[in-house]
């Protein structure tokens, strides 16, 4: 399983077998009118084809997998709500994009996307926490630390060589505002490609290799060439083959 199929992910998810994907990273639509596929006539509209690729998509998911679900907050909310009793909230992400909001003089200002992670089981899931620590903020004070460490709980702590564990806000920018040319944004084949870092991290915390990884709703494919890149199975959906990369094998369903 190494393709990228193109038609519409409900006749996809039904061609799956159960219980076969260790880890789903879905970027579905939010609702925000960015693109024709992202345009509803009202929320109800939205809410029952997101409840209804969410229903679809459970049962095909391993009692191990995890599972990541990028929206809007309160989409999320709304999300949260209807996978209750279905699946374990592990975290909310906060995902600061750092860059590039449109800006809003009545409210602040939205910085933000949110990321539910789940898993299937409560316990019983994968998670490496020490391949994704990332650098610590405070550089006097661990600088110091690294040195002669720092009396906690009566005991000598040391900074941990690779870095602090991840937190569950992320600062990163978004992939449009990291790729400007003489500080113009470059205009690129999708308009909303999910960063790199962000699909890396989230592969290597919640899947070894070998592992099968669904990129649903996959756009670009960026989740497909991480897993491929990081030594994954994938398999994903996208219906509109001319977002998809080049560089991935597609099949017409
Ligand atoms: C938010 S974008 C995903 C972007 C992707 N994460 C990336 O990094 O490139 C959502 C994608 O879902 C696709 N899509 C929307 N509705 C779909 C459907 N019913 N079946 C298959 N793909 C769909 C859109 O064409 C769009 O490319």
């Amino acid at each position: 399983m190494q393709t990228i199929y193109i038609g519409d992910i409900f006749s996809f998810l039904e061609s799956l077998p159960d219980s076969c994907i260790d880890l789903a990273i879905i970027d579905p639509p939010y609702n925000l009118k960015v693109a024709s596929w992202d345009s509803f006539r009202n929320e109800k509209e939205f809410l029952d084809f997101s409840f209804a690729w969410i229903d679809s998509m459970l049962p095909k998911l391993k009692n191990s997998a995890s599972f990541y679900i990028f929206n809007t907050p309160r989409n999320c909310a709304l999300f949260l709500n209807h996978l209750q009793g279905k699946a374990y909230l592990q975290n909310w992400i906060t995902w600061y994009k750092k860059d590039g909001f449109s800006a809003n003089k009545r409210r602040f200002n939205i910085a933000q996307e949110s990321i539910l992670f789940y898993t299937m089981d409560s316990k019983q899931y994968y998670f490496d926490s020490e391949i994704i620590r990332i650098p610590y903020d405070s550089t006097e004070r661990i600088a110091h630390a690294y040195k002669k460490g720092i009396l906690k709980n009566g005991k000598r702590w040391y900074p941990n060589i690779n870095g602090k564990l991840c937190p569950d806000v992320w600062e990163i920018p978004s992939e449009r505002h990291k790729r400007k040319l003489n500080g113009k944004i470059i205009k690129l084949n999708h308009p909303t490609p999910k960063p790199r870092v962000m699909i890396e991290r989230m592969i290597q915390a919640s899947s070894k290799e070998g592992d099968l990884v669904l990129d649903l709703f996959a756009g670009t494919g960026m989740t497909s060439l991480c897993a491929r890149d990081l030594e994954r199975k994938f398999i994903g959906c996208e219906k509109n083959k001319e977002y998809v990369d080049s560089s991935l094998k597609i099949f017409t369903l």
